[in-house]
Parts: structure tokens; C-alpha cells; sequence
């Protein structure tokens, strides 16, 4: 948790956006459940929602919040545990104390709040509330607010005062920004350290997360990690490393403060790159670079994408897979038969940082719309750049046999891809780059105390090591 005047502070700012916005009635909050896998008493490993986080820092299952939009008013709900509790759990600190620690000077039993709620409702005040993350708490909702489609009543104005903070990254956050990062990094070490033809996939996987599990909370979303790298997410781990092959590696920590690293490496599994491996890694590679150095407040991260594609595409020209007048590939959209993502997201207590709050809300500016193309369609940050937002920039270019089958047959892209010379790599496999950015004042900086080696030589370099 953060000094208890981070969380005052948020709180008192959200509470001033509403109030200028004229908005009134109650800011309802409520943290995540425990989950059960099985029944009740074996649950998933919990995790508390993110906004909860952000706003309250308490890191426990079962509890709600209220501020009076009027009075300012803040009570904490939840239950102090009786001895029941306290022989499976160990004693625990009050929930007044607790309420002391973030700041609060209300708690009520967690049954408080619906009869908190309820009353707002029946005396005809606006109950503002965000999408929620988990069906549990849309069941809660449903409960308290007695309707039945509770997303009609998301308020626009929390959900987008909520945005606006958690978008751009406050100090203490990006320090334990650089944290997760750095875990991030050790991960990846000890991942690359770990290839060898001949064991399975799976192996590697284990001793990496093992590192995040020893000193985080763990991963920041399921790892991927396959030699099949031309699918985007695959989360099969159950291949046999075979020479000769390229190893995506996509994998994050989440920290223990629960912030989250996302970084992408790929790797031949020989420890040398073939000539046509080479090629195509470096075209990517460089397309790492050059979004990295486009990337300051001022420009969209929908321009960096575009002229990322732009990057894509010369190069890919150079090779003689594509051909054509660049800008209108980019405008026609063909760097999407190679790179079907967009170029990055955002990043922060969650690794696509506020998506259960709506992608476009957290992606898009007012001015700007989400487009329809493949590759651009997919891009989660396109927003005007400014200090403060943490990004991932990550292109990529995959051979995907199916779609490139698609858009023979189709005719789609005819007059740009050249496809008989496309034929030989239906076996290539995909490579994606991955590091996290910090936008700054004057420009951008890399997160995490490290980078994990990218060239093509420091690649073998590391691995010959
Ligand atoms: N690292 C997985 C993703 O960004 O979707
Ligand atoms: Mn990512």
C-alpha cells in the first residue's frame, strides 16, 4: 500500500470532478469477492479489483464504499471477523482501523451498504457506480440497486473521471512501475537461460513464473510462451523444443503492490538466428525502435501505429514480400496480414490498464474513433501521448497460414502482397518485441532498471552466455 495520503488525495480529486461536473447523489465502490475454483473454501488465489486499489489500497476480499457526492461523506463496509474467523485466519486488525489506514473515518458492517444504497434510491439520488469487472459484483448491483441491467447505469461521468486519473501515472506509481519491471526482467532472464532443444515448453514456463511467485504476487496475465508464435495468444506450453525454431516469449509480472510489466521477447531456439529468421526479427526489432522514438506528449499513439506500419511495410518491401506505394499500403491496411494487433495498450494495475471500464473509453480520445481495419481495429491505445501515460510498444510480424490463405482467396491486398513468395514461410512461426514506456516531459523513457537484449546479436550474445 501507498502512504495513506495517496489515497485522501485521489479521492478528494475524483470527488472535486463530479462536484465541477455538477453531479450528486453517492459514489458507490465495491472490492472484489473471493472466487471460488471448486467450493467455497478453495478459491483462486484473490485479487482485488483495480480501482478498489486505486481509490482505498485495501487488499481484502468483501468490502464497499460510499462518498456522499454533498457532504464528502466516506464510510468503509465490511465485516470484522469473530472467532470463527479467527481460528482458520489468525487475528486481524479491526475494520476501523483498517478505514484509519486509507484515510476513512466511517465503517459500517458490510451489510450497511445496501441499505446505504437502497435508501439513495428511494430518496431519488443518483447512485454513480462503474462497470464492474466481476459477475459477482454485477450481481451485487443488481441487489442493491433492484435492476436487473445494471450496465445502462453506468455513470459515464465516474467511469471517465476515473480514466482520466489512472491514465496518467502518479510518481509512487511508476517507481512500482519500474518494480514489476524489474521482475519482469528477471523473469525473462531466467526464461531465455532456460531454452534447449529437447525439454518441453512447459518447464520453462514453470521457473519463470516461479521467479514473480517468489517475489510478487505473480503473473500479470497468463503467460505465452510457444513456438507457435503466429498465434497471437497461445497458451499451450506442451510442445517438445525443437532447433530451428523461433520462441515467443510474452510474460509479466504483477508486483506486490499489483502493478504489472508486459514485455515480449523472441528467441531462435538454437541460439542463432537462421538468414530468413534474421530478416524478418530485424524488420521488427526496428520497428521497436522507431515507435520508441516517435513516442512524446503531443503525437497519438494511433500516428505512432501508423507510421510503425509504415516502418513494417519498407521493410517488408525490402524482402520483396510486399510491393507498392507505402502510404497507400498503410491507408489499405496490409500491414494487417502481418501484424493483425495494434502496436501497444496501456499499462498499469492491470496489464491492459481499465478495460473492464470499456476499451474505447480508455483508448480513444473524444475526437478520435476506432477503426474497423485490420491491425489498426485491434489497437487499445491510440490516445494523444502526454507525461504520465505508460504504454507497451509492441510490433510484430506473424505468418499466419490461415489468414494469408484468406486473402488469396479473396483477392484481398492482391495488388501489394506478393503470395507465391509468401508460401515459404507458412512454417516461420510469428516474433513479437515487447517493452513498456514511460511517456515523459520531453520525450520517453524505458521502464525497469533494465532492457532485455533485442538486437539480433545481443540476442545470441545473451543466449550464448
Ligand atoms: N501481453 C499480452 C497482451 O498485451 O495482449
Ligand atoms: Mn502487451
Amino acid at each position: 500500500m501507498f502512504e495513506k495520503n495517496v489515497y485522501i488525495e485521489r479521492r478528494r480529486t475524483l470527488l472535486g470532478k463530479m462536484r465541477e461536473a455538477g453531479a450528486q447523489g453517492i459514489l458507490l465502490f465495491i472490492g472484489n469477492a473471493e472466487a471460488p475454483a471448486q467450493y467455497k473454501d478453495n478459491c483462486y488465489k484473490f485479487r482485488q479489483d483495480s480501482t478498489w486499489l486505486y481509490f482505498f489500497g485495501l487488499d481484502e476480499p468483501m468490502m464497499a464504499a460510499v462518498i456522499d457526492l454533498e457532504s464528502g461523506d466516506e464510510t468503509l463496509f465490511a465485516d470484522d471477523v469473530e472467532i470463527g474467523d479467527i481460528i482458520w485466519m489468525g487475528p486481524q486488525p479491526s475494520v476501523r482501523s483498517k478505514a484509519e489506514s486509507v484515510g476513512i473515518a466511517g465503517s459500517e458492517p458490510y451489510a450497511g451498504v445496501d441499505k446505504c444504497v437502497k435508501a439513495a434510491v428511494k430518496a431519488g439520488r443518483p447512485v454513480h457506480y462503474i462497470a464492474p469487472s466481476r459477475y459477482f459484483n454485477k450481481l451485487r448491483l443488481m441487489e442493491m440497486l433492484g435492476r436487473y441491467r445494471v450496465e445502462a447505469g453506468v455513470s459515464l461521468l465516474m467511469t471517465e473521471s476515473i480514466i482520466s486519473m489512472r491514465l496518467v501515472k502518479e510518481d509512487v506509481e511508476i517507481a512500482a512501475i519500474d518494480e514489476a519491471c524489474a521482475l519482469g526482467y528477471e523473469m525473462h532472464s531466467v526464461a531465455r537461460d532456460s531454452i534447449v532443444p529437447g525439454i518441453v515448453e512447459q518447464e520453462i514456463v514453470g521457473k519463470m513464473e516461479g521467479v514473480t511467485l517468489a517475489k510478487g504476487w505473480g503473473v500479470s496475465f497468463p503467460t505465452i510462451l510457444t513456438q507457435h508464435g503466429e498465434t497471437l495468444h497461445n497458451h499451450l506450453h506442451d510442445k517438445v523444443i525443437e532447433p530451428g525454431k523461433l520462441m515467443v516469449i510474452d510474460a509479466g509480472a504483477e508486483s506486490n503492490q499489483h502493478y504489472a510489466s508486459d514485455f515480449t521477447r523472441t528467441y531462435p531456439t538454437s541460439g542463432k538466428f537462421t538468414q530468413k529468421q534474421r530478416e524478418i526479427y530485424q524488420i521488427v526489432c526496428d520497428c521497436n525502435e522507431y515507435a520508441f522514438s516517435l513516442t512524446r506528449p503531443g503525437i497519438t499513439y494511433r500516428e505512432v501505429h501508423l507510421a510503425t506500419a509504415r516502418k513494417m511495410l519498407e521493410g517488408l518491401s525490402a524482402l520483396g514480400l510486399v510491393h507498392g506505394d507505402l502510404d497507400e499500403m498503410v491507408r489499405e491496411g496490409i500491414a494487417g496480414l502481418f501484424q493483425p494487433h495494434g502496436l501497444g495498450h496501456n499499462m498499469g494495475l492491470d496489464v491492459h490498464d481499465m478495460e473492464d471500464l470499456g476499451e474505447n473509453l480508455v483508448g480513444y480520445d473524444k475526437d478520435q474513433t476506432r477503426a474497423k481495419q485490420l491491425g489498426l481495429g485491434s489497437l487499445r491505445m491510440a490516445r494523444r501521448l502526454v507525461p504520465g501515460h505508460v504504454i507497451t510498444d509492441e510490433p510484430g510480424i506473424y505468418f499466419i497460414p490461415a489468414l494469408i490463405d484468406k486473402w488469396k482467396a479473396e483477392g484481398t491486398g492482391k495488388a501489394f502482397v506478393n503470395f507465391d513468395r509468401l508460401a515459404s514461410y507458412y512454417d516461420f512461426g510469428g516474433i513479437r518485441l515487447e517493452d513498456d514506456v514511460l511517456v515523459t516531459e520531453t520525450g520517453a523513457r524505458r521502464l525497469g532498471p533494465n532492457r532485455l537484449p533485442i538486437s539480433p546479436d545481443d540476442v545470441e550474445a545473451a543466449m550464448a552466455r
